[in-house]
């Protein structure tokens, strides 16, 4: 059996898949499309985190293909769909990243809150400025989480810890679930018209991408601050730009876009605009986690067992 890993998956986890009888090739430049049809029908398992795409032709040209491993949670950069139908099984990690994205997403909030990015460049640039950078608290203020999955749940736990108050959208859980986590379970309408802060957590999906577009912005409180840990397109850029150049938005925090990798966008000319590249799950600890989860997986899958996270 041969198994590509890509994209800088965490060596623990490419210790567990040198099972006697197993050949890993670890690759760490970004290959293009073509590169990977031509080298894929050589491979049983192919290992990604989120830079390379599995695209169509290449789960075509993966004759030997049986299963895609996807170090993290969203498979988004993988074409599920063609792969189904060629008979490749796709895994993920889901858990193993979860606390990683929780804590980036309150750094995130809390580097909104009181200018920190801003305030550290100023500073460094020779600026003693205070008044500029009086902030604001995020005792009693109300969050918003969209996507009450595994991240949105830390986030929201998390939040309690600095007493805010928790309000959460997310049609595929029920009341008693939010009851636990303590967080109201309200409507998307009501996360708009309440939430001083609101973050998603959602999949990108037909259903969520643009979901925070001109109309939703327009329905929430002037002055909300807005976190995006979870997939760039689901808040709509231009829209939110526009938004934060009129001041509706007090100021928003990125780790994803529409597009990636990018260094240039109309929002990271704003001062009111926090962001990342792409960090929510680079701690050393998840990369290790999510790593170890999806080997485990490939092995299972390709020594004839049944995978958890297909
Ligand atoms: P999850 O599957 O545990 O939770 C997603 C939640 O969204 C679910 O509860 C689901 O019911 C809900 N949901 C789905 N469609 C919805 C809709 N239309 N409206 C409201 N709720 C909806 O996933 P997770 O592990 O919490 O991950 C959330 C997102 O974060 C994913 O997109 C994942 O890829 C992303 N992520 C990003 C990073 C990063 O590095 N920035 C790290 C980890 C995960
Ligand atoms: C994920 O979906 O797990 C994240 O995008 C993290 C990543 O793999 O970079």
């Amino acid at each position: 059996m041969r198994i590509l890993v890509l994209d800088g998956v965490s060596e623990k986890g490419i210790d567990i898949l040198r099972e006697p009888g197993f050949t890993v090739d670890v690759i760490e430049e970004k290959l293009s499309e073509q590169q990977l049809v031509e080298m894929i029908p050589a491979y049983d398992a192919v290992v990604v985190r989120s830079a390379t795409k599995i695209t169509a032709p290449i789960i075509a040209a993966g004759v030997n293909l049986k299963v895609i491993g996807r170090a993290g949670v969203g498979v988004d950069n993988i074409d599920v769909q063609a792969a189904t139908q060629h008979g490749i099984i796709v895994v993920n990690a889901p858990d193993g990243n979860t606390i990683a994205a929780a804590e980036h997403t309150l750094a995130l909030m809390l580097a909104l809150a009181r200018h920190v990015p801003q305030a550290n460049e100023a500073l460094k640039k020779g600026k003693w400025l205070r008044k500029e950078f009086t902030g604001v608290e995020l005792r009693d203020k109300i969050l918003g989480v969209i996507g009450l999955g595994r991240i949105g749940t830390a986030v929201a736990k998390r939040a309690q810890g600095f007493a805010m108050k928790v309000i959460g959208y997310d049609p595929y859980i029920t009341h008693e679930r939010a009851r636990e986590i303590g967080v109201e379970l309200v409507s998307l309408e009501d996360v708009y018209r309440e939430a001083d802060f609101i973050t998603v957590h959602l999949p990108k999906t037909k259903e969520t991408v643009n979901l925070i577009n001109r109309e939703a912005l327009a329905k929430m409180k002037p002055g909300v601050r807005i976190i995006n840990v979870a997939r760039g397109g689901i808040i709509n850029e231009q829209d939110l730009y526009e938004a934060l150049k009129t001041g509706k938005v007090a100021g928003a925090a990125l780790d994803v876009f529409e597009v990636e990798p990018t260094t240039e966008s109309p929002l990271f000319e704003l001062p009111n605009v926090v962001v990342t590249p792409h960090l929510g799950a680079s701690t050393e600890e998840a990369q290790v986690n999510v790593a170890l989860d999806v080997a485990r997986e490939i092995v299972t899958i390709l020594q004839g067992g049944m995978a958890q996270n297909a």
